[in-house]
């Protein structure tokens, strides 16, 4: 039976499988490798939310202030968790909104995506597109971030290191990661 809104969780196996973690671990990049490898359609939240508003993500920062970022990012966050299945790259930000969270928690298999801070701090300086680093060195605003988010990042299902290694590791070690949740939380049934 498909579940209805706001029926409860779902069965693990059905749910979205969404990346969360800070800016720059690569979940868009991983996010849409991992979708192919698992024949699912892939979303990405920030795409989503500039698509809806017909505006870049820094101009909502700049033009509407973070405050009307972060509404709509939890409306679309809403209306894609209650959609079909897919591999769903969240902004580092999102799972902090507590309906996001709970969404999160019931319709989907939330993997961080962690990586050690100075790794980060270094790929971020490829793009400046996140208003939320502007003006600030990287690694500190991200040890920042880290402090106040580690805790809700730690609160995922799964939990994987991509640190080292090119995003194919990472898609990999997220898919066994994926393998060992579904056998534990719902055994395939056997013919
Ligand atoms: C943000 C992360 C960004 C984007 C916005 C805010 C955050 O997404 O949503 O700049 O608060 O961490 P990515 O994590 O995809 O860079």
């Amino acid at each position: 039976m498909e579940a209805a809104r706001g029926a409860g969780p779902i069965p693990v196996r059905s749910r979205t499988i969404a990346l969360v973690g800070l800016m720059g671990v690569g979940k868009s990049t991983v996010g849409r490798r991992l979708a192919k490898r698992l024949g699912l359609p892939f979303a990405d939240g920030d795409i989503e939310i500039e698509s809806a508003a017909a505006m870049t993500v820094s101009d909502i920062f700049a033009e509407l202030g973070e405050s009307e970022f972060r509404a709509g990012e939890a409306r679309v966050m809403k209306r894609l968790l209650e959609g079909p299945r897919m591999v769903l790259a969240t902004g580092g930000g999102a799972i902090l909104n507590p309906e996001t969270r709970d969404l999160l928690r019931d319709r989907a298999v939330t993997v961080w995506m962690r990586a050690d801070l100075a790794t980060v701090a270094q790929r971020v300086q490829r793009r400046d597109t996140r208003p939320l680093l502007r003006g600030r060195d990287p690694l500190t605003a991200l040890t920042a971030m880290a402090e106040v988010r580690y805790p809700v990042y730690a609160t995922a299902d799964l939990t994987v290191d991509v640190t080292g290694g090119a995003h194919a590791q990472a898609v990999e070690a997220i898919v066994e990661a994926l393998e060992t949740h579904f056998a534990a939380h719902e055994p395939e049934v056997r013919a």
